[in-house]
Formats: C-alpha cells, sequence, structure tokens
C-alpha cells in the first residue's frame, strides 16, 4: 500500500497553473467523462482539432469492435500541425531545434516546415502518389523523417515508418504487406559517429521478393556516400524537391482514414501492423501531449523516441506540433560522444519537458557511477520543469535517481503507461493534479476507462492483480490490423473474454488506497527489452529459420537491470551439443544470424545449447523451466510430467 510519505505532491505552483490544474480539477473530468463519455470526446475533439467539416456523429459502435470515432468528419492532419499554427501568426517560431550526431544544430520554423512538407507532398503527388497509398518510410532520426510523414498525411497517403535499426528481412515483410508503392530513404543514417547503410538495405529488402507494388524509392542525402542508384526506379530526393512548389493543398480526408500503420509484435505470428485513424488519434497526440506534459507555448519540449516506434510518431511527429510547441529532434545517440550527451544537450537548448525511456536512463545511471565527469548533477539542469519515462516499468530506484540527479528533486515525472495500439497515454500522472508513487503509473487519463479484471472479465478489488483492460472505446484506439482484422478481433477482443473490453496483454495491480495502477508486465509472451517490443514467437522463427545449424529453438526473457527484460534462447542443433569454444562461436553465429533476420535489437542475450528442450510428455515446451533455468533458479516447480528431466542439468549448466 502507498503510505502518504511515498507520495510525491504535485509542486504547488504546477497545481495552480496547470492545464489540469490540481486533484479536484482532474477529478471533474473524469466525472465529465464518466457522466457522458461520448460528449465529453466530442467536446475535446472540436477543441483540439480543426475540422473541415465537423463531425456530427461522435462514436459508432455498430460494427463492435470495429470502432469509428467522429466518422462523418473531414479533416487533414498535416493542416492542423503547421497550417493551422502559421495562421495564428507562429510561422517564425521554431518547430524543430535538430541536433545532429555530430553536434550540429538546425532550427526550422514553422514556416520552413511547411513548405518543406508541401514540397515533399508535392513531389510525392508528382511521382503519382494519391490518397490512401501506403508508402514505406526508412529513414533515420531527421527533420526529412518528419516531413515525410507530415507530407504523407498532407496528401492522404498511409505512412508506415520502419525503425532503422531494422533488418532488410523485417523491412521486406513490412514492405510486402503494406503493399507500399513508394520507399523514402537516405544513403545512410549516422548514429554514435558511425556511418550505417540505409538504402544498401533498401535494395536488399526489395531483392529478397514480393516487394513488387515498389515503384519508386526515392533517397535524401545524409552522407553523401557512393551508393548504387538503380534507374528509374530510384531517384535523389534533392533532385525532386528543387522544382516543387512550397505550398499545396492538403487532402481532406475522413476521420477514419488511416493515417499511418505501424507495426508491433504479438504474442504469435509475424508483427502486425497496427492502424490508426487520422481523428481520433490527433485528437488524442495533441490532448495527451498538453494535458501530460502541462505543455505551454514557452516550452522546450523534447522526446528522445526513434520515430520509427510510437512514441517518435505521437509525441514527435504529431502531438508537438499540433500545439505549436518547439521540440528538440536529436540524431544520435544517448552515449556518444559520451554518456553527458542528454544533459549536454538539456543544458544546451534550455529544454523545459524531457521525456525518455527508463532503459536509458539506467545505462546514464550506470555510466555516471564510472565516470563522474557525465553525471547530471554536473550540468545545469535547471531549464527542466518536466520529466516524463515510458515503454516499460520504471523501478523505483531509476525513478528516484531521474527525480533527484536530473530533476533536481523539483520535476514531476510523467510515467506514462500506453502501447502502439493505444495511439497515446492510456494511464499517466498529470503532473498539476496526480502525487506521484515511484513505480507507479498512477492514474487513468481523463476518459480512459482502465480496470483491473479477472479471466471472466469481473473487476477484482483494488490491492488485488489482475487483468489490465480498457472498458469503454477511446478516440485513438487501434483500428484493426492491416489486412487481417480477424486477428485485430482475436488479439484484441476475444469472443471468450467476457466484457467487450480492449485487452491490452499487461498484467496490473491497483493500489487498496489510492487505486493507483502498477503495470506487472505482459501477460503474454511479448518481451520488453529496453522498451522495444518483442515476440518471442518471432525469435524463435528467426532461429530455426537458420536450417543448416538450428533443429529447435525456445525463446523466454528474464530480467535485466539494464534492458528491463534480456533475450534468453534455448537452441537444438542438428548436429551434436557444443561446448567450450565452439558453443560460444556458435552462439556468435546464430546472434548475428538473428541481427540480420529481424535487427540487432533482437539478437539474444544468451544462448544455451541442449540435446532437447524440456518437454511434456504430450511434447510441449515447458517455457516456465525454462525461465527458471534463464533466471538461473533453483527448480522448485513440479518436474513429474517433464518427459527427459536431463536436459534441464544441460541447459543449465551450458554456459
Ligand atoms: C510496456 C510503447 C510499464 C507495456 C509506448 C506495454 C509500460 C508495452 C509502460 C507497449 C509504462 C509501456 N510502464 N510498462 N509506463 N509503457 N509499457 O507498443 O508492457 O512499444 O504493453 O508502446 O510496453 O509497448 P509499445
Amino acid at each position: 500500500m502507498f503510505t502518504t510519505e511515498t507520495l510525491y505532491v504535485p509542486p504547488p505552483a504546477l497545481a495552480e497553473g496547470a492545464h489540469v490544474a490540481g486533484r479536484a480539477a482532474y477529478d471533474a473530468l473524469v466525472r465529465e467523462a464518466a457522466a457522458d463519455h461520448q460528449a465529453y470526446w466530442a467536446r475535446l475533439a472540436r477543441e483540439f482539432v480543426e475540422w473541415k467539416r465537423p463531425f456530427k456523429k461522435v462514436l459508432d459502435a455498430s460494427n463492435a469492435p470495429f470502432f469509428k470515432w467522429f466518422e462523418d468528419g473531414t479533416l487533414n492532419a498535416s493542416y492542423n500541425c503547421l497550417d493551422r499554427q502559421v495562421h495564428a501568426g507562429l510561422g517564425a517560431k521554431v518547430a524543430i531545434l535538430f541536433e545532429a550526431d555530430g553536434g550540429e544544430v538546425t532550427r526550422v520554423s514553422y514556416a520552413d516546415l511547411l513548405a518543406r512538407v508541401c514540397r515533399m507532398a508535392n513531389m510525392l503527388r508528382a511521382q503519382g502518389i494519391k490518397k490512401g497509398d501506403r508508402i514505406v518510410i526508412y529513414m533515420s532520426m531527421s527533420i526529412d523523417g518528419v516531413v515525410a510523414m507530415q507530407a504523407c498525411a498532407r496528401i492522404g497517403a498511409t505512412h508506415c515508418v520502419v525503425f532503422g535499426g531494422f533488418s532488410a528481412q523485417s523491412l521486406r515483410d513490412r514492405i510486402a504487406d503494406t503493399g507500399a508503392v513508394l520507399v523514402l530513404t537516405a544513403d545512410q543514417q549516422v548514429r554514435g559517429g558511425k556511418h550505417l547503410p540505409l538504402k544498401a538495405i533498401v535494395d536488399e529488402a526489395i531483392g529478397l521478393g514480393g516487394c513488387e507494388a515498389v515503384r519508386r524509392v526515392v533517397v535524401a542525402k545524409r552522407t553523401g556516400a557512393d551508393i548504387a542508384m538503380r534507374h528509374p526506379r530510384d531517384l535523389w530526393m534533392n533532385d525532386l524537391l528543387a522544382c516543387q512548389a512550397d505550398t499545396c493543398s492538403p487532402e481532406w480526408v475522413g476521420a477514419e482514414h488511416p493515417l499511418f500503420l505501424l507495426y508491433t509484435s504479438g504474442s504469435t505470428g509475424k508483427p502486425k501492423g497496427v492502424q490508426h485513424s487520422t481523428g481520433g488519434y490527433l485528437l488524442h497526440a495533441a490532448l495527451t501531449t498538453k494535458w501530460t506534459f502541462d505543455l505551454r507555448p514557452e516550452d522546450m519540449f523534447w522526446c528522445t523516441a526513434d520515430i520509427g516506434w510510437v512514441t517518435g510518431h505521437t509525441y514527435i511527429a504529431y502531438g508537438p506540433l499540433a500545439l505549436g510547441a518547439t521540440q528538440v529532434v536529436f540524431e544520435g545517440v544517448p552515449t556518444y560522444p559520451d554518456a553527458s550527451r542528454f544533459w549536454t544537450m538539456i543544458q544546451d537548448h534550455r529544454v523545459s519537458i524531457f521525456y525518455t525511456a527508463p532503459t536509458a536512463i539506467r545505462s546514464l545511471i550506470k555510466a555516471a557511477e564510472s565516470n563522474a565527469e557525465t553525471h547530471p548533477d554536473r550540468f545545469d539542469l535547471r531549464s527542466l520543469r518536466i520529466l516524463g519515462s515510458v515503454g516499460e516499468p520504471i523501478n523505483p530506484a531509476a525513478w528516484e535517481w531521474y527525480h533527484r540527479h536530473v530533476g533536481g528533486g523539483r520535476c514531476p515525472i510523467v510515467d506514462t503507461f500506453w502501447q502502439t495500439e493505444t495511439g497515446g497515454h492510456m494511464i499517466t500522472p498529470l503532473p498539476g493534479a496526480t502525487s506521484l508513487v515511484p513505480g507507479s503509473c498512477t492514474l487513468p487519463f481523463p476518459g480512459i476507462d482502465a480496470a483491473v479484471v479477472d479471466e471472466t472479465g469481473a473487476d477484482v478489488p483494488n490491492g488485488q492483480g489482475g487483468i489490465l483492460v480498457i472498458k469503454k472505446p477511446w478516440p485513438s484506439m487501434i483500428r484493426t490490423i492491416w489486412g487481417d482484422p480477424e486477428r485485430f478481433r482475436k488479439s484484441y477482443y476475444p469472443d471468450d473474454f467476457k466484457g467487450g473490453y480492449y485487452l491490452a496483454g499487461d498484467g496490473a495491480i491497483r493500489d487498496a488506497e489510492t487505486g493507483y495502477f502498477t503495470i506487472t508486465g505482459r501477460i503474454d509472451d511479448v518481451l520488453n527489452v529496453s522498451g522495444h517490443r518483442m515476440g518471442t514467437m518471432e525469435i524463435e522463427s528467426a532461429l530455426v529459420a537458420c536450417t543448416e545449424l538450428v533443429a529447435e529453438a525456445a525463446v523466454v526473457g528474464r530480467p535485466d537491470d539494464t534492458t528491463g527484460e534480456a533475450i534468453c534462447a534455448f537452441v537444438v542443433l542438428k548436429g551434436s551439443r557444443p561446448t567450450g569454444d565452439e558453443a560460444k562461436a556458435i552462439a556468435k553465429r546464430l546472434r548475428d544470424w538473428v541481427g540480420k533476420e529481424i535487427g540487432p535489437i533482437a539478437k539474444p542475450k544468451d544462448i544455451r545449447f541442449g540435446d532437447n528442450l524440456p518437454k511434456t510428455r504430450s511434447g510441449k515446451i515447458m517455457r516456465r523451466l525454462l525461465r527458471s533455468v534463464a533466471i538461473g533458479e533453483a527448480i522448485t516447480q513440479d518436474t513429474s510430467t517433464l518427459d527427459n528431466p536431463m536436459v534441464l542439468d544441460q541447459l543449465m549448466h551450458s554456459n
């Protein structure tokens, strides 16, 4: 139970002047939403979004769980993010302060950004791109990356950003699944002083087959590296942009028009293309950016996520721009040139709102402990007002360090729980309203009906763990899985689960006294490694795809101090079980293989070899035993149903 001593109350100045000022204001919003859910969301949709044609219908639940919001309204997301700011007199305000890997800074005003987006949008139209076409964006953190997303939105094309760390195979799967007709990329990307390929990986991906719909690959120049260009398919972005006008009429789309697809891992099968809408998504992006971060016109906002993840979509490419904010966009990594990069940038750019992931904080704590020069205490971080955390649970020790050493003890930390599927924050403190408890994401965002239930869908009492659900639909929710509506229904609204609630896939517990939520982790076979979501099945499939070596593989997660969870793979080879140096060499080969199949983030930390895997007599792999082996804990579970108990010993001692 949380005692009042462990609560961090909102600083009084914040509590008075915040957008949601004080707990009573939060409670009033929750009551407003509870009294009339649709009227509440309709009010905010009118306030936060500029509609071309106002909506009359709010929610259409007639084909649940395929909910529709504001369906008869029309709008354009890019117009809302850019033209609206210019019309409001913010044309000269800096929209993006870009800091490159090497430290060069570029500032882009709202007027400039609008012009750049218009040129890119005109270029896409000139390439024959029409409303509804899918465009894959395989670029790193850059102004062009954000411009590309906004340009797609401007002409009603549906973008699908693929994280620049994904392999050719992963990229191919996404290009093929979306049926993309055009790929936007760059010659190379620069991270931590290294030049890494992008265009070459696009070539490789397309070469793998299944990408026949791709007519054009448009390449931005980042490093000027000598890369292969295939005519007439490949074109240089700069050549195409040079002749484009810097105004472009927006394509007005219905609120339900798919703004983007973003692939994420589930417990089974290939990654799924989460489809988001335009109207409902934009509303929640703008609303949560404003309330969760208490964003004000003079703020310098910095979200360190990559545009390849949902956080980079909602809290870089859309939310801050829809509010006319100034934000930092950073190309590089937190540890280059050394682990003080974040603190130096906060100091240099007077960042006031800083939003990052627990894994980054944990690695920077380690770095600061081993090299005092990189400790945040050495930097002037007084510009900070609000800190945020996202992507995985933040352990209380990391929370306390972040609060004390980065936030100087004065900045509230918003621990935001949400998912690719939810589009924006679901459970989070509001800095001027919610008292904080380290490790708890506290209370639902007003209008989000989150609850903890049992397998039958019945509410469990506070203090008792259960399954996290969202009871009512909300505007920025996933609309479907691209090309697979049945998988959407089965994954999030399974028939055998009572109540018709959205199933988040996480477990949670509410505090007995405060009702605060703590996320207890995934309840499915999804791992969270450094805030990156990965399915165990996906990694297993990648391993067994190495048909030359691997006969069978099982993957589980185990807790890790820095990355949250670490990937642990148990492998049966076609040849005999390797030991010693041979085992090390094969483990390295397999790690590199997985890196090529999925991307470096999916490389198992631990690979162990056995003559077999622990199985029941009916042949089912006993994963819970593997989890114990991975952690190195004594096996206390019943192993009497195990067909081959000796393999446990092998796996336990194989590294
Ligand atoms: C986990 C990232 C605890 C959770 C925005 C969820 C969290 C998954 C938090 C979604 C948090 C995200 N506290 N766990 N504040 N935020 N998660 O789709 O397991 O990459 O289901 O979205 O990350 O990951 P995704």
